[in-house]
């Protein structure tokens, strides 16, 4: 990711960062971490960069939290910066042409395009984690009436699948860069026909990361239509066996189990396994019923909430732990001295947490630098968050 090293900036260099750069918005200091955030608005974009100080040398950084739509965006801002404070470059990749073009292509959704979506199909697939797409392409070229809804958290795979659709000429694939687990929320219930979970991370040591859990079964059988199936396989007898007792938790199920049976196609981690001669795991899960719909109807605003003297005293850095989410303010960063606080904070599911900065100032508060997911536990984090700040 975009990122310069650079000599260490005198006092006079920050006071130019913070007051006398035209893209600089705000800065937003943690002493304590030698951290800064710094808001950026660059080409009608608003994003922050992270500053760690190290003594002898300054880094500048992509901030993953605000991650702008292109990565090309973060070059050229951290150009600007670098020129117009005559900062002394020691390293970086700014320059670096080589390095991958951003995601762009009209196959590329983000999660904002599926709020409040209709779709003008009744055939659509989903496929969480596709890795090298070989699964996901082959299912598009063999249906090119239903829309392929891939779901990837890993930016390079998602890329180079990208690349494949232009390639392929196909029109029925949306590519989404996310954390499949905080999608399926976001889908219409009764909307898709099948769901596939191929060779999914197992995640022994972490099992909270796997992608499937109880919440994540729930809400397939919300969104597949009647019939429609969750089709899981998988290489690990451990993680098939847990996605059994898994599938297990709702009412009622219809399951089906296959070893070892030949699919149409192979991807690249299939073949690996069937080289060393592994056994393959398929389980299916049919949906019986209809579902009912499932408004979101969620608001992330902070009323009257402002900066009152001293928030960032009241404030407490333990994780705060309710039913289903959980609310943490990981870092406190004070924005331009004394105007406001710029606060990192983890919240939501405990298996689909989300990052998001609260900036909070004599204006008033709000999620910098756009809201979360509308999700119902990140409504009720979002509670929990209003009434921390409230005192
Ligand atoms: C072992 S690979 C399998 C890839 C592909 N399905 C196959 O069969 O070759 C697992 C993939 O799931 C992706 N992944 C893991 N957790 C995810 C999540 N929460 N949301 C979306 N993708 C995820 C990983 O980035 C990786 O590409």
């Amino acid at each position: 990711m975009p990122h310069i090293k650079v000599q260490s900036m005198s006092n006079e260099t920050l006071h130019r960062l913070q007051h006398g750069c035209e893209t600089v918005r705000f800065f937003a200091e943690d002493p304590a971490h030698h951290e800064a955030i710094i808001g950026i608005e660059q080409e009608g974009e608003v994003f922050g960069l992270l500053l760690k100080r190290f003594g002898d040398y300054d880094l500048l950084k992509f901030d993953k939290i605000t991650r702008p739509p292109k990565v090309s965006l973060v070059k050229k801002a951290l150009a600007t910066l670098a020129a117009s404070l005559e900062l002394k470059i020691l390293h970086g990749n700014i320059a670096d042409s080589s390095t991958r073009p951003p995601l762009s292509s009209s196959a590329l959704k983000t999660i904002r395009d599926f709020e409040d979506r209709v779709f003008d199909t009744d055939e659509i697939a989903i496929e969480v984690g596709f890795g090298s797409g070989r699964h996901l392409l082959y299912q598009a070229r063999q249906n090119p009436d239903c829309l392929y809804i891939g779901i990837e958290i890993h930016t390079p795979s998602a890329q180079q699948v990208l690349k494949q659709i232009e390639l392929q000429k196909l029109k029925n694939i949306w590519v989404l860069n996310y954390d499949a687990r905080l999608f399926l929320e976001m889908m219409p219930s009764n909307s898709c026909r099948q769901i596939f979970v191929h060779f999914p991370v197992p995640w022994d040591k972490k099992p909270h990361r796997r992608v499937i859990s109880p919440a994540f079964v729930e809400e397939s059988m919300r969104v597949l239509r009647q019939d429609g199936t969750l089709e899981l396989r998988t290489d690990s007898e451990r993680y098939f066996r847990y996605a059994v007792e898994t599938f297990c938790s709702i009412p009622r199920a219809d399951m089906h189990l296959r070893k070892n049976a030949e699919i149409e196609i192979t991807s690249k981690y299939e073949a690996r396994w069937k080289r060393q001669e592994k056994n393959i795991y398929d389980l299916y899960l049919r949906a019986l019923e209809h579902s009912e719909p499932k408004p979101l109807q969620v608001d992330f605003s902070f009323g009257a909430l402002r900066y009152t003297a001293r928030l960032e005293q009241r404030l407490s850095l333990q994780a705060m732990v309710g039913a289903d989410y959980f609310v943490h303010f990981e870092r406190i960063f004070k924005i331009d001295a004394d105007e406001g606080l710029l606060i990192r904070v983890a919240f939501g599911g405990f298996d689909r947490p989300e990052h998001k900065y609260v900036m909070i100032d004599s204006e008033g508060c709000r999620y910098y630098v756009s809201d979360p997911v509308k999700t119902t536990v990140n409504d009720r984090a979002h509670q929990k968050i209003m009434e921390s700040l409230n005192g």
